[in-house]
Protein backbone atom coordinates (compact mmCIF):
# COMPACT_ATOMS: atom_id res chain seq x y z
CA UNK A 1 0.00 0.00 0.00
CA UNK A 2 2.55 2.37 1.09
CA UNK A 3 4.56 1.83 -2.52
CA UNK A 4 2.80 4.51 -4.04
CA UNK A 5 3.88 6.93 -1.87
CA UNK A 6 6.55 9.11 -2.49
CA UNK A 7 9.56 8.91 -0.29
CA UNK A 8 10.74 12.57 -0.59
CA UNK A 9 9.50 15.41 -1.29
CA UNK A 10 9.86 17.53 -4.78
CA UNK A 11 9.96 17.04 -8.43
CA UNK A 12 12.19 14.03 -8.47
CA UNK A 13 9.96 11.50 -6.27
CA UNK A 14 7.09 12.26 -8.90
CA UNK A 15 5.99 9.31 -11.07
CA UNK A 16 6.56 9.62 -14.60
CA UNK A 17 5.24 7.79 -17.37
CA UNK A 18 6.63 7.36 -20.77
CA UNK A 19 4.84 8.61 -23.33
CA UNK A 20 7.31 8.57 -26.25
CA UNK A 21 10.16 6.63 -26.35
CA UNK A 22 12.71 7.36 -29.86
CA UNK A 23 15.34 3.90 -30.32
CA UNK A 24 18.00 3.87 -32.95
CA UNK A 25 16.24 7.13 -34.54
CA UNK A 26 19.09 7.81 -37.80
CA UNK A 27 17.82 10.82 -40.45
CA UNK A 28 19.52 11.52 -43.59
CA UNK A 29 19.17 14.63 -45.85
CA UNK A 30 19.82 12.86 -49.22
CA UNK A 31 23.81 11.55 -48.34
CA UNK A 32 24.01 13.90 -45.25
CA UNK A 33 23.18 12.15 -42.09
CA UNK A 34 21.83 14.54 -39.74
CA UNK A 35 20.81 12.40 -36.96
CA UNK A 36 23.03 9.59 -35.72
CA UNK A 37 21.43 6.69 -33.74
CA UNK A 38 19.52 8.36 -31.24
CA UNK A 39 17.51 6.88 -28.36
CA UNK A 40 14.91 8.73 -26.06
CA UNK A 41 12.02 8.17 -23.42
CA UNK A 42 9.82 11.42 -23.40
CA UNK A 43 7.67 11.33 -20.15
CA UNK A 44 4.34 12.72 -20.06
CA UNK A 45 5.04 14.67 -16.24
CA UNK A 46 8.10 16.64 -17.32
CA UNK A 47 9.14 19.17 -19.57
CA UNK A 48 12.41 18.05 -22.11
CA UNK A 49 14.36 20.14 -23.49
CA UNK A 50 16.59 19.92 -26.27
CA UNK A 51 19.75 21.93 -26.34
CA UNK A 52 23.14 21.99 -28.76
CA UNK A 53 24.70 24.41 -30.95
CA UNK A 54 22.91 25.33 -34.42
CA UNK A 55 22.41 22.14 -37.02
CA UNK A 56 23.21 19.75 -34.16
CA UNK A 57 19.71 18.21 -35.33
CA UNK A 58 17.57 19.61 -32.60
CA UNK A 59 14.94 20.19 -34.73
CA UNK A 60 15.59 17.32 -37.28
CA UNK A 61 14.80 15.09 -34.22
CA UNK A 62 11.83 16.80 -32.99
CA UNK A 63 10.14 16.54 -36.47
CA UNK A 64 10.48 12.85 -36.31
CA UNK A 65 8.06 12.71 -33.35
CA UNK A 66 4.88 13.57 -35.50
CA UNK A 67 6.35 13.07 -38.48
CA UNK A 68 6.53 16.32 -39.81
CA UNK A 69 9.66 15.04 -41.68
CA UNK A 70 7.68 13.25 -44.09
CA UNK A 71 6.99 16.80 -46.02
CA UNK A 72 10.48 17.16 -46.99
CA UNK A 73 11.27 15.19 -49.61
CA UNK A 74 15.02 14.69 -49.04
CA UNK A 75 14.48 12.99 -45.65
CA UNK A 76 14.96 9.09 -44.79
CA UNK A 77 14.22 8.56 -41.32
CA UNK A 78 15.03 5.36 -40.14
CA UNK A 79 14.93 3.91 -36.39
CA UNK A 80 11.68 3.55 -34.28
CA UNK A 81 9.46 5.72 -32.74
CA UNK A 82 6.24 5.16 -30.36
CA UNK A 83 3.49 6.87 -28.75
CA UNK A 84 1.86 4.66 -25.97
CA UNK A 85 3.56 1.98 -27.57
CA UNK A 86 2.30 2.08 -31.03
CA UNK A 87 4.85 2.94 -33.96
CA UNK A 88 4.18 6.31 -35.34
CA UNK A 89 5.81 5.54 -38.38
CA UNK A 90 3.49 1.82 -39.18
CA UNK A 91 1.76 2.08 -42.23
CA UNK A 92 -1.50 2.10 -40.36
CA UNK A 93 -0.83 5.28 -38.59
CA UNK A 94 -3.27 8.30 -39.78
CA UNK A 95 -0.69 11.01 -39.71
CA UNK A 96 -3.53 13.64 -39.69
CA UNK A 97 -4.53 12.32 -36.19
CA UNK A 98 -1.13 11.89 -35.49
CA UNK A 99 -0.46 15.44 -35.57
CA UNK A 100 -3.54 16.22 -33.28
CA UNK A 101 -2.15 14.08 -30.81
CA UNK A 102 1.55 15.47 -31.32
CA UNK A 103 0.77 18.91 -31.52
CA UNK A 104 3.68 21.28 -32.55
CA UNK A 105 4.24 25.37 -32.19
CA UNK A 106 7.30 26.75 -34.30
CA UNK A 107 9.44 29.13 -34.04
CA UNK A 108 7.99 31.58 -36.04
CA UNK A 109 4.58 32.37 -34.67
CA UNK A 110 2.20 31.05 -37.45
CA UNK A 111 -1.21 32.23 -37.20
CA UNK A 112 -3.51 31.32 -40.00
CA UNK A 113 -4.98 34.41 -41.75
CA UNK A 114 -8.23 34.53 -40.29
CA UNK A 115 -10.13 35.34 -37.26
CA UNK A 116 -8.66 34.94 -33.74
CA UNK A 117 -11.88 32.58 -33.07
CA UNK A 118 -11.31 30.91 -36.46
CA UNK A 119 -7.67 30.29 -35.61
CA UNK A 120 -8.92 28.10 -32.40
CA UNK A 121 -12.13 26.29 -33.84
CA UNK A 122 -10.44 25.34 -37.03
CA UNK A 123 -9.35 22.23 -35.84
CA UNK A 124 -11.47 20.73 -33.58
CA UNK A 125 -14.04 21.54 -36.86
CA UNK A 126 -12.03 19.51 -39.18
CA UNK A 127 -11.23 16.52 -36.45
CA UNK A 128 -15.09 16.25 -35.56
CA UNK A 129 -14.94 17.55 -31.56
CA UNK A 130 -17.70 19.83 -31.72
CA UNK A 131 -20.76 19.59 -33.49
CA UNK A 132 -22.32 23.11 -33.24
CA UNK A 133 -21.46 26.67 -31.93
CA UNK A 134 -21.75 26.33 -28.81
CA UNK A 135 -19.82 23.60 -28.35
CA UNK A 136 -16.88 25.17 -30.58
CA UNK A 137 -17.42 28.20 -28.23
CA UNK A 138 -16.82 26.53 -25.10
CA UNK A 139 -13.62 24.94 -26.77
CA UNK A 140 -12.25 28.11 -28.48
CA UNK A 141 -12.38 29.59 -24.64
CA UNK A 142 -10.91 26.87 -22.69
CA UNK A 143 -8.12 26.64 -25.27
CA UNK A 144 -7.42 30.58 -24.91
CA UNK A 145 -7.79 30.37 -21.50
CA UNK A 146 -4.78 27.37 -21.04
CA UNK A 147 -2.81 29.12 -23.36
CA UNK A 148 -3.53 32.59 -20.73
CA UNK A 149 -4.70 34.42 -23.96
CA UNK A 150 -8.46 34.95 -23.00
CA UNK A 151 -7.77 38.27 -20.99
CA UNK A 152 -6.62 39.78 -24.43
CA UNK A 153 -8.40 37.62 -26.46
CA UNK A 154 -11.96 37.75 -25.27
CA UNK A 155 -13.31 40.75 -26.43
CA UNK A 156 -11.72 40.26 -30.39
CA UNK A 157 -12.31 37.20 -31.24
CA UNK A 158 -13.57 38.17 -34.98
CA UNK A 159 -9.81 40.07 -35.29
CA UNK A 160 -7.56 38.87 -37.94
CA UNK A 161 -4.92 36.50 -35.36
CA UNK A 162 -2.75 38.16 -37.25
CA UNK A 163 -2.97 41.59 -36.14
CA UNK A 164 -1.86 40.45 -32.42
CA UNK A 165 1.62 41.42 -30.83
CA UNK A 166 4.21 38.62 -31.65
CA UNK A 167 3.92 37.07 -28.03
CA UNK A 168 -0.01 36.88 -28.85
CA UNK A 169 0.64 35.07 -31.70
CA UNK A 170 2.47 32.40 -30.32
CA UNK A 171 0.37 32.01 -27.25
CA UNK A 172 -2.53 31.90 -29.49
CA UNK A 173 -0.65 28.75 -31.73
CA UNK A 174 0.14 26.89 -28.31
CA UNK A 175 -3.66 27.50 -27.83
CA UNK A 176 -4.58 26.50 -31.36
CA UNK A 177 -2.67 23.11 -30.51
CA UNK A 178 -4.37 22.51 -27.65
CA UNK A 179 -8.10 23.37 -28.84
CA UNK A 180 -6.93 19.49 -30.74
CA UNK A 181 -6.71 17.96 -27.33
CA UNK A 182 -3.27 17.15 -27.89
CA UNK A 183 -1.43 14.51 -25.45
CA UNK A 184 2.30 15.63 -26.61
CA UNK A 185 3.27 19.30 -27.68
CA UNK A 186 6.58 20.23 -29.35
CA UNK A 187 8.25 23.46 -29.91
CA UNK A 188 10.69 24.27 -31.78
CA UNK A 189 12.59 27.69 -30.33
CA UNK A 190 9.17 28.81 -29.67
CA UNK A 191 10.14 32.20 -28.10
CA UNK A 192 13.51 33.09 -30.60
CA UNK A 193 11.24 35.85 -32.26
CA UNK A 194 10.27 36.94 -29.52
CA UNK A 195 11.32 40.06 -26.77
CA UNK A 196 11.76 39.32 -23.04
CA UNK A 197 8.68 39.86 -21.69
CA UNK A 198 6.95 37.95 -23.92
CA UNK A 199 9.33 34.90 -23.67
CA UNK A 200 8.47 35.33 -19.78
CA UNK A 201 5.16 34.58 -20.38
CA UNK A 202 5.25 31.84 -22.89
CA UNK A 203 7.81 30.23 -20.22
CA UNK A 204 5.23 30.71 -17.19
CA UNK A 205 2.47 29.13 -19.58
CA UNK A 206 4.83 26.36 -20.25
CA UNK A 207 5.53 25.64 -16.59
CA UNK A 208 1.60 25.91 -16.50
CA UNK A 209 1.15 22.96 -19.18
CA UNK A 210 3.60 20.87 -17.53
CA UNK A 211 1.82 17.59 -16.31
CA UNK A 212 -0.94 18.34 -19.05
CA UNK A 213 0.92 17.45 -21.66
CA UNK A 214 4.09 15.83 -22.54
CA UNK A 215 6.03 19.05 -24.07
CA UNK A 216 9.21 18.99 -25.70
CA UNK A 217 11.40 21.85 -26.14
CA UNK A 218 13.94 23.10 -28.74
CA UNK A 219 15.93 25.62 -27.51
CA UNK A 220 19.42 27.05 -27.83
CA UNK A 221 18.88 29.02 -24.85
CA UNK A 222 20.33 27.44 -21.75
CA UNK A 223 18.86 29.56 -19.10
CA UNK A 224 15.43 28.89 -20.97
CA UNK A 225 16.45 25.12 -21.03
CA UNK A 226 17.48 25.50 -17.80
CA UNK A 227 14.38 27.20 -16.23
CA UNK A 228 11.61 25.07 -18.04
CA UNK A 229 12.49 21.81 -18.45
CA UNK A 230 13.22 19.16 -15.83
CA UNK A 231 14.98 16.89 -18.76
CA UNK A 232 17.62 17.89 -20.95
CA UNK A 233 19.38 16.14 -24.06
CA UNK A 234 22.45 18.01 -24.94
CA UNK A 235 22.93 17.02 -28.74
CA UNK A 236 26.31 17.91 -30.98
CA UNK A 237 26.86 16.78 -34.56
CA UNK A 238 23.50 14.81 -34.99
CA UNK A 239 24.19 12.37 -31.70
CA UNK A 240 22.74 12.82 -28.22
CA UNK A 241 25.85 13.33 -26.10
CA UNK A 242 24.02 13.30 -22.69
CA UNK A 243 20.01 13.15 -21.43
CA UNK A 244 19.28 13.24 -17.95
CA UNK A 245 18.00 15.49 -15.21
CA UNK A 246 18.00 19.16 -16.20
CA UNK A 247 19.58 20.10 -13.04
CA UNK A 248 22.29 17.55 -13.24
CA UNK A 249 23.24 18.65 -17.16
CA UNK A 250 24.00 22.34 -15.87
CA UNK A 251 25.40 21.34 -12.68
CA UNK A 252 27.15 18.14 -13.16
CA UNK A 253 27.37 16.87 -16.72
CA UNK A 254 29.39 13.98 -17.21
CA UNK A 255 30.43 14.41 -20.81
CA UNK A 256 33.05 16.78 -21.86
CA UNK A 257 31.43 17.83 -24.87
CA UNK A 258 28.30 18.81 -22.49
CA UNK A 259 30.76 20.86 -20.40
CA UNK A 260 32.41 22.64 -22.61
CA UNK A 261 28.61 23.12 -24.21
CA UNK A 262 27.44 24.86 -21.04
CA UNK A 263 30.40 26.74 -19.96
CA UNK A 264 30.18 28.50 -23.11
CA UNK A 265 33.35 26.75 -24.97
CA UNK A 266 31.57 26.71 -28.24
CA UNK A 267 28.23 27.42 -29.38
N1 LIG B 1 15.40 20.26 -45.19
C1 LIG B 1 16.71 20.01 -45.08
N2 LIG B 1 17.44 19.62 -46.15
C2 LIG B 1 18.75 19.37 -46.05
N3 LIG B 1 19.46 19.46 -44.91
C3 LIG B 1 18.79 19.85 -43.82
C4 LIG B 1 17.39 20.15 -43.83
N4 LIG B 1 17.01 20.52 -42.58
C5 LIG B 1 18.12 20.45 -41.82
N5 LIG B 1 19.19 20.05 -42.55
C6 LIG B 1 20.57 19.84 -42.07
O1 LIG B 1 20.53 18.90 -41.00
C7 LIG B 1 21.39 19.30 -39.95
C8 LIG B 1 20.58 19.47 -38.68
O2 LIG B 1 19.69 20.55 -38.85
P1 LIG B 1 18.62 20.95 -37.76
O3 LIG B 1 17.89 19.75 -37.33
O4 LIG B 1 17.81 22.05 -38.35
O5 LIG B 1 19.54 21.49 -36.57
P2 LIG B 1 19.18 22.42 -35.33
O6 LIG B 1 17.70 22.46 -35.19
O7 LIG B 1 19.88 21.77 -34.19
O8 LIG B 1 19.78 23.76 -35.64
C9 LIG B 1 22.06 20.58 -40.41
O9 LIG B 1 23.32 20.24 -40.97
C10 LIG B 1 21.13 21.11 -41.45
O10 LIG B 1 21.81 21.87 -42.40
MG1 LIG C 1 16.41 24.08 -35.28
Amino acid sequence: MAHNVPVAAGRAAEAVTTKMTARDVNVFYGAKQALKNVSIDVSRENVTAFIGPSGCGKSTFLRCFNRMNDTVDSAQVSGRIQLDGKDIYSPDMDVVQLRARVGMVFQKPNPFPKSIYENIAYGPRIHGLARAKPDLDIIVESSLRRAGLWDEAKDRLNESGTAMSGGQQQRLCIARAIAVDPEVILMDEPCSALDPIATAKIEELIDELRGKYAIVIVTHNMQQAARVSQKTAFFHLGSMVEYGDTSMIFTNPVQTRTKDYITGRYG
